[in-house]
């Protein structure tokens, strides 16, 4: 049987990355923020995606609800579900990063592997690992969407951190200590990773 990519050729467009970015006047990156519910993955990546666009710089926020809720419909917790989950999203922040955006993205994304697919699809400085880091103590007692009682309560099944493992990644290109260190605190060590480095 023919592959169903046998007969598709990828297309150049004539206008390039290296011109989207001179025009917005900045590079274009991965900010992929990864780490157990409740540790503070969409709050972080709100925060630096406001202290961005102070700056005029174009950004887009990608979150774990909300693509479930849309892109990746139909898409459960089970490890193959996550990585076609997280596989997609890899997909559509490359895309971005042609673009010229800088996104951030905030997935539990708990497979090394998966990440690691994902860095492999992109460019040197184009994926940026941040692992929020924050004890599963800290977190169950968080809970702010009260996910961790109703996984104790075995209500939901194949839950991360209880039921279902996270993969702490191993050279992150950055560590956010949420349960240490304040928002504004964190936001400040991502700005600063992406001056040094050159992106903004
Ligand atoms: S993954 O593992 O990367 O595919 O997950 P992600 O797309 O980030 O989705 C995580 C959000 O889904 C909710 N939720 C669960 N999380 C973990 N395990 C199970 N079983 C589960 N069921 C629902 C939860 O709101 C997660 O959001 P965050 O923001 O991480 O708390």
């Amino acid at each position: 049987m023919t592959k169903p990519s046998a007969n598709l050729f990828w297309h150049e467009a004539e206008v390039t990355k290296t011109s989207r970015q001179e025009q917005k006047g900045h590079r274009s990156t991965v900010i992929w923020f990864t780490g157990l519910s409740g540790a503070g993955k969409s709050t972080i990546a709100n925060a630096v995606e406001q202290r961005l666009a102070q700056e005029q710089k174009h950004t887009y926020l990608l979150d774990g609800d909300n693509i479930r809720l849309g892109l990746n419909k139909g898409l459960g917790f089970s490890e193959q579900d996550r990585k076609e989950n997280i596989r997609r999203i890899g997909e559509v922040s490359k895309l971005f990063v042609d673009a010229g955006v800088i996104v951030a993205t905030a997935f539990i994304s708990p497979f090394r592997e998966d990440r690691d697919s994902v860095r492999a699809l992109l460019g040197k400085n184009e994926f940026i690992e941040v692992y929020v880091r924050c004890s599963i103590e800290e977190c169950e007692q968080r809970d702010p969407k009260g996910l961790y009682k109703k996984a104790r309560a075995g209500e939901i099944p194949e839950f991360t951190g209880i039921s279902s493992p996270y993969e702490e990644p191993n050279q992150p290109e950055l560590v956010l200590d949420s349960d240490k260190e304040s928002v504004d605190v964190l936001v400040e060590k991502v700005i600063a990773y992406l001056k040094a480095n050159q992106i903004i």
